[in-house]
C-alpha cells in the first residue's frame, strides 16, 4: 500500500531568499538543496529564454518532486561536489547560488528515515540512503571520547561525557540498532522538563555527524566562492548556530574560520560584500504558519571580487 504523503516541504523564507538573488531572466543559477523544489519553482517562474537552474539534492526522495521545465536540471548528488557538477555541465560561472541548509521536514516525518525521536525504527538518519555510515554504526563502534565530542560540538549538550559512556556501556552487551533502543539508554539521562529539548540536540548531533554536514557545508561554501560572478549572490538559510557561524565567517572575510586576509595596509581582502548586515528572520505570521521556521536565519552576500 502507498504510503500516504503529507506535505514534503514547506518553503522558508521563501521571497526573501528568491528575490535576494537578483533573478534575470536569463541568468545562470543554483539552488544547493532543491528538497521540495519550493526555492527552486519560484526561481524558474521568474526565468524565461537563456535562463538556466542546477539543483542539487543527494536525497533520492527528493526526485519525485522534479519539475518539469526546460530550463531546469536536477543533479542527485551532494553539493560538496559543486564545482565538479558545474563543469560537467559546461558552466563556469553563476549569477546565484541559494542553500536552504539541513534537512527538509520530510526527513523528519517518514518514520523510516530514522531522523525523529517520534518514531521507532532503524537508527539511520543518512540524508543519502545510498552511503555512508547510518547513526547506528556511529553509536556502535565510535570511540568513547570521538562520541562525547560529537554531542559536545554538534549538539552543544553539556552531559557529552556522561551521555557517551552510558552508550558506551549499553552497547557492550547489546548492539544498538533502532531508535527506542537508543531512547531507552539516553533518556534517563535528561529530567522530564526539558527531555524534548535535549533529545532534539542529541538527534542533531548525530545527523551532522552521521552526514558529514559541516565537511560537505565548508567544501560547497569554497566552490560557491570560485562559482560566482562579480556581482552575484550567494544566499543561504541557516538553522543553528554551527552552520551560521561558518556561513557568517566566510561572507564576511572568505574564510570559514573567519580568518581575514589582509594587504599591505591592514585592509581585509574579502570576496563578498555583505548585503544585509543583521540576518533576517521569519515574521511571526510565518512561523506561525510554519513552526519549523522558527530557527530560520537569512545570510546574503555579494561577490565583489573576481580573482579568488
Ligand atoms: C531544508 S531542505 C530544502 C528545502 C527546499 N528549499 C524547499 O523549498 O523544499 C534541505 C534539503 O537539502 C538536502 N541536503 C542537505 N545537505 C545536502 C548536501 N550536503 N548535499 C545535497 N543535498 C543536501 C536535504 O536532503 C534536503 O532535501
Amino acid at each position: 500500500m502507498m504510503k500516504e504523503e503529507i506535505t514534503y516541504h514547506t518553503p522558508v523564507l521563501l521571497m526573501p531568499s528568491v528575490d535576494a538573488m537578483n533573478i534575470r531572466p536569463d541568468g545562470t543559477y543554483v539552488d544547493v538543496t532543491f528538497g521540495g523544489g519550493g526555492h527552486s519553482r519560484e526561481i524558474l517562474s521568474r526565468l524565461e529564454d537563456g535562463g538556466r537552474l542546477l539543483s542539487f539534492d543527494q536525497d533520492e526522495d527528493a526526485e519525485r518532486n522534479i519539475v518539469n521545465n526546460p530550463h531546469f536540471t536536477f543533479v542527485r548528488s551532494n553539493f560538496r561536489y559543486l564545482h565538479n557538477f558545474l563543469r560537467y555541465h559546461g558552466i563556469e560561472k553563476v549569477d546565484a547560488i541559494l542553500a536552504d541548509l539541513g534537512v527538509s521536514s520530510h526527513h523528519f516525518d517518514d518514520s523510516e528515515r530514522g531522523f525523529s525521536f517520534r518514531f521507532d525504527g532503524a537508527l539511520d538518519m543518512r540524508m543519502n540512503k545510498r552511503a555512508g555510515l547510518t547513526a547506528a554504526d556511529i553509536v556502535n563502534t565510535c570511540e568513547e571520547g570521538k562520541l562525547a565530542d560529537i554531542f559536545y560540538l554538534y549538539g552543544e549538550l553539556k552531559n557529552s561525557r556522561k551521555l557517551a559512556s552510558v552508550i558506551v556501556k549499553a552497547r557492550a552487551t547489546q548492539r544498538i540498532a533502532t531508535i527506542g533502543e537508543f531512547l531507552e539508554i539516553v533518556k534517563p539521562l535528561f529530567d522530564r522538563e526539558r527531555e524534548k529539548k535535549e533529545l532534539a540536540k542529541v538527534f542533531q548531533a548525530l545527523r551532522i555527524e552521521v552526514n558529514q554536514e559541516m565537511e560537505a557545508l565548508k567544501e560547497m561554501l569554497y566552490a560557491a566562492t570560485k562559482a560566482l560572478k562579480p556581482g552575484g549572490r550567494l544566499v543561504v538559510i541557516t538553522y543553528h548556530s554551527l552552520e551560521d557561524r561558518i556561513v557568517k565567517n566566510i561572507m564576511k572575510t572568505g574564510n570559514v574560520e573567519g580568518k581575514a586576509e589582509k594587504d599591505f595596509f591592514g585592509n581585509v581582502l574579502t570576496p563578498f560584500r555583505l548585503v544585509n548586515n543583521k540576518v533576517i528572520v521569519p515574521d511571526k505570521e510565518e512561523i506561525e504558519r510554519n513552526p519549523r521556521s522558527r530557527s530560520a536565519k537569512l545570510r546574503i552576500a555579494e561577490k565583489v571580487m573576481n580573482n579568488q
